[in-house]
């Protein structure tokens, strides 16, 4: 039931939320316990999912999704309440984020606003993400599906998640994919996901170079010298638009 063994944990789970916001956003240095929960939107929809997850656990029907209901009127932050989100919790700005009913979440976990730890379709049963501790998910990003992302891993902004990803990894893109592991480049010939060798650009590449030398010799035995000029093809340079 609902008594004071769970009242006193979800105070304690609500001090250590506070903490995290203190700890995690350089604006929440210095700043009391009252003014961070009357105004950190991330905080107040994490107290709010405290309170409904307890209510949920105890079998109660309609509370849990009311407060629920009434948090996302209020943060912009939707939080099933089954979901299951450790201690040190802190979601940044909030609006945006979503969190789906099974979805499951370790200690020190810290989301930016837009996050979605969606499901994929209509299937029951596990259909949304596990962050396991540490993990900080960027601005954006999508995590879809019953993937995990391991402990410690750290996911770019605006990234799309669909596989699981590896401890104390960085992965961005779309679809995400480890740019560092362990803090270092990974290695191998799948590593480089942007700069692909593009055979149709290597064809038209030689063709018109072909082109060229056969423009060049016909200008050379008629005696008027080549006509016309070819565009010389060059590599594309600059940061691609697939990210990474
Ligand atoms: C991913 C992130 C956490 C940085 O992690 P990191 O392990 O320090 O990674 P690095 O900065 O060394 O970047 C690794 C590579 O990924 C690229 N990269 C970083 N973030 C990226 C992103 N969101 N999308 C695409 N590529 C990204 C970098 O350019 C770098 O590329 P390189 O290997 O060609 O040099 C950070 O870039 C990020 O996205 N943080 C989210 C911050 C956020 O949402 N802030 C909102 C505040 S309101």
């Amino acid at each position: 039931m609902f008594g004071l063994p769970t009242l006193r944990r979800v105070a304690q789970e609500i001090g250590c939320d506070v903490a995290a916001a203190r700890d995690r956003d350089p604006a929440a240095r210095g700043v009391g316990t009252a003014e961070i929960l009357s105004s950190w939107a991330g905080v107040q929809a994490l107290l709010a999912h405290r309170v409904a997850h307890a209510l949920y656990e105890t079998g109660l029907p309609l509370a849990p999704r009311t407060i629920a209901f009434a948090s996302r009127a209020v943060t912009g932050v939707e939080i099933h309440p089954a979901a299951r989100i450790g201690a040190d919790f802190f979601i940044d700005h909030g609006s945006g984020v979503v969190i789906g009913e099974t979805a499951e979440i370790g200690d020190r976990v810290t989301l930016y606003q837009g996050v979605t730890l969606g499901g994929t379709g209509f299937a029951r049963g596990k259909r949304h993400p596990t962050l396991e501790d540490e993990v900080t998910v960027g601005s954006g990003a999508k995590l879809l599906g019953p993937v995990t992302v391991g402990r410690g891993a750290k996911v770019g902004a605006n990234t799309v998640v669909i596989e699981d990803v590896p401890a104390n990894s960085t992965v961005v893109g779309n679809p995400g994919h480890p740019v560092r592991v362990e803090g270092r480049r990974p290695e191998g010939p799948d590593a480089d996901w942007i700069h692909l060798p593009d055979p149709v650009a290597d064809a038209i590449k030689a063709l018109s170079e072909r082109l060229g030398s056969l423009e060049r010799r016909i200008g050379e035995l008629d005696g008027r010298g080549a006509e016309g000029e070819l565009k010389e093809l060059r590599p594309k340079r600059g940061p691609s638009s697939a990210g990474g």
